[in-house]
């Protein structure tokens, strides 16, 4: 059996590669800037300012697409506690370091240029909001809890965050399509190309870390898609939120593991390696059987989906006829 590599070794092992995949980033990412995605001439004053306040007839958007608006807002909202898991999970020194700011600064936009948005177009209603973002920043998040393990450590961390910034770039770039704004399409398409560039930096560490100690790096993969939660949990609503946004398509089991987990998996050939000793196949059966539930998981998923939705529009009809 192979020796676990310590945490300390492996970030020492990793640094060309993160700073070769820093470097790359750095030329990939455009500049953009938040101001340029906000109709600011559809602003006006609130009732403080002498103006008047939020009223649920302002808005645009619909039911659906302020649930997804309000969960990916709190999402970014959130960084903090990301920030916290990456700062304490990488180094601080040289390529690492540079990551760790730079993506921060990143993230960082997202929660900026969604919040004007909204408060300038009334989308949602902004008391609501500041006081879900007070709740859900008050909990803060620990993708420990959410990879259902308490200790992360770095080959957690990166795989964690790989399937994450995967699965808010599906999140963003499907809340678009649905907001029927093609200002908020743009704007969520941008991040979504941000959180695209995000993904590819984690997805070629954790790949280089598998070559590096293939087991290892295989069991906290494992571990994760085992217990991947999306980071809204903790969240006002979220519930309520997560299964409209199921319902709708915005994000649901089958674009999980469809469009998130099997396109990473095949890229870090998974299945087709052949540098695992016993132990780590052994693991790469229980993901194999994990995966084999998560496709029946799916096809549940959709027949409850089918019915409801149908149950749905037949009590529409009912109403409409009478
Ligand atoms: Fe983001
Ligand atoms: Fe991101």
């Amino acid at each position: 059996m192979a020796r676990d590599l310590t945490q300390l070794e492996l970030l020492g092992e990793l640094q060309p590669v993160a700073e070769e995949n820093l470097n790359r980033h750095l030329s990939m990412a455009k500049e953009w800037h938040p101001h340029d995605y906000v109709p600011w001439d559809e602003g006006r004053n609130f009732a403080a300012l002498g103006g008047e306040d939020w009223s649920p007839e302002q808005s645009r958007l619909d039911e659906v697409a302020k649930a997804a608006m309000i969960t990916n807002l709190l999402t970014e909202d959130n960084l903090p506690s990301y920030h916290r898991e990456i700062a304490e999970n990488f180094s601080q020194d040289g390529a690492w370091g540079t990551w760790v700011g730079r993506w921060t600064a990143e993230e960082n936009r997202h929660g900026i240029v969604m919040r004007d948005y909204l408060v300038v177009t009334r989308g949602v209603d902004p008391v609501a909001l500041e006081q879900a973002r007070i709740e859900h920043m008050t909990n803060g998040f620990s993708s420990a809890a959410a990879g259902g393990h308490d200790q992360m450590g770095f080959l957690h961390s990166v795989s964690y965050v790989t399937f994450q910034e995967l699965a808010t770039r599906v999140s963003h770039r499907n809340t678009g399509k649905v907001c029927n704004d093609p200002i908020a399409d743009r704007m969520l398409q941008r991040i979504a190309a941000d959180e695209n560039l995000h993904m590819i930096f984690y997805r070629n560490l954790c790949g280089a870390a598998l070559d590096i100690s293939p087991d290892q790096a295989l069991r906290a993969i494992a571990d994760i898609v085992q217990n991947f939660q999306m980071p809204g949990a903790g969240m006002p609503n979220f519930r309520r939120n997560g299964v409209l946004m199921a319902k709708h398509g915005i994000y649901d089991l089958r674009q999980h593991l469809e469009d998130v987990v099997m396109p990473v998996l095949r890229k870090w050939n998974i299945f087709d390696r052949t540098d695992f000793t016993a132990e780590g196949e052994q693991t790469r059966e229980e993901l194999a059987a994990f995966l084999e539930k998560l496709e029946k998981d799916v096809l549940k998923f959709e027949e409850q989906r089918d019915r409801m939705l149908s149950r749905e529009a037949a009590k529409r009809q009912a109403a409409q006829a009478s």
